[in-house]
């Protein structure tokens, strides 16, 4: 024989599945939903604050360097578009702290600019394949996650007035940077430019739609099953006792009480037929009772 669960169990056992079933594919769509929009946030961002970066360097490079040069003036923030960026990086960071602004080298001047590992990866990729000039990837930084854009520096001509060797170099530089940062040879990838923006609050932010849609799918569940319990016992459930006590009472030979129908559903079909099987058995007697 099946197993047998009460009509009511069944209902209930459909309606958990639903429940269950509504809330993992909910949950999954507003995961990659919520990831989706927040990569393109935080893409749109990233392509903000790279224009912003190399429009700054194009600043230095072509509107104060020459100048400057001609002049002989060797005053490194305004003629290395690098320096320059690293300042305004250091400005920015105290505005935005939550972003990312570096120029890393393995062999920098400043040993804050030496790579983080993730920034490694990009200079060894630039140096591996020179005709890539951006990469976009996910990264880790001091513990923080970041969405961060590279691209790659390389040595030019002007690039030697002060990274070739340090005599060569203008006396603020040689006086100020003695580790390294030198030795550089024509056209080849000796930094990456790096700009990231945040990427943290994807997290925070799927978890918090996450529970506050399951807080809002279980009320809805909640209602529901509340209310289809409440019609289940009244239409289905005590009609059908009602019926069974009337039966047993015809099986027991009570046949005095009618049942009356006042519903034209299912259940009222059953009360019905039942009613015409209690006469016809009052009939049967009557005509048996007559012999
Ligand atoms: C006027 C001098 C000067 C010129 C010209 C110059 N730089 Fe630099 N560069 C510096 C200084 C100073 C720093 C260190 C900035 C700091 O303290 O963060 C630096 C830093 C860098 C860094 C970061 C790593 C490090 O060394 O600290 C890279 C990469 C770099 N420069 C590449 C270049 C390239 C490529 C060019 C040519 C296109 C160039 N630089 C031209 C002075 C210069």
């Amino acid at each position: 024989m099946e197993k047998s669960y009460s009509i009511r169990t069944r209902f209930n056992l459909v309606l958990l599945l639903v429940y269950l079933a509504s809330l993992l594919i909910t949950l999954s769509i507003v995961y990659v939903y919520t990831k989706q929009e927040m990569y393109a946030q935080a893409n749109q961002k990233l392509t903000l604050m790279v224009d912003m970066v190399s429009s700054m360097r194009k600043y230095i490079t072509e509107d104060v360097r020459p100048a400057l040069l001609e002049q002989k003036v060797m005053h490194a923030p305004a003629i290395s578009s690098t320096v320059a960026t690293s300042h305004v990086a250091g400005h920015f960071k105290k505005l935005q702290p939550d972003y990312y602004i570096k120029t890393a080298s393995d062999n920098p001047l400043n040993k804050a600019n030496l790579p983080e590992p993730v920034e490694q990866t990009f200079l060894d990729d630039f140096r591996l394949d020179r005709e890539k000039k951006l990469i976009i990837r996910e990264g880790s930084l001091h513990g923080q996650d970041y969405l961060l854009s590279s691209h790659p520096t390389v040595s030019k001509a002007d690039c030697m007035i002060c990274h070739s060797t340090p005599d060569a170099a203008p006396e603020a530089i040689r006086s100020k940077y003695t580790s390294g940062g030198f030795g550089y040879k024509l056209d080849e990838v000796v930094g990456v430019s790096v700009v990231g923006v945040p990427l943290e609050n994807i997290k925070a932010a799927v978890l918090t739609r996450s529970l506050a849609i399951a807080a809002i799918l279980t009320a809805i569940f909640t209602i529901m099953m509340v209310l289809v319990n409440m019609t289940v016992r009244k239409q289905i459930l005590q009609p059908l006792d009602d019926i069974t006590a009337a039966a047993q009472a015809i099986s027991k030979g009570n046949l005095d009480t009618p049942l009356t129908v006042i519903r034209n559903d299912e259940i009222g079909k059953l009360t019905h037929a039942i009613e015409l099987m209690r006469r016809s058995f009052v009939k049967v007697l009557e005509r048996m009772n007559r012999k």
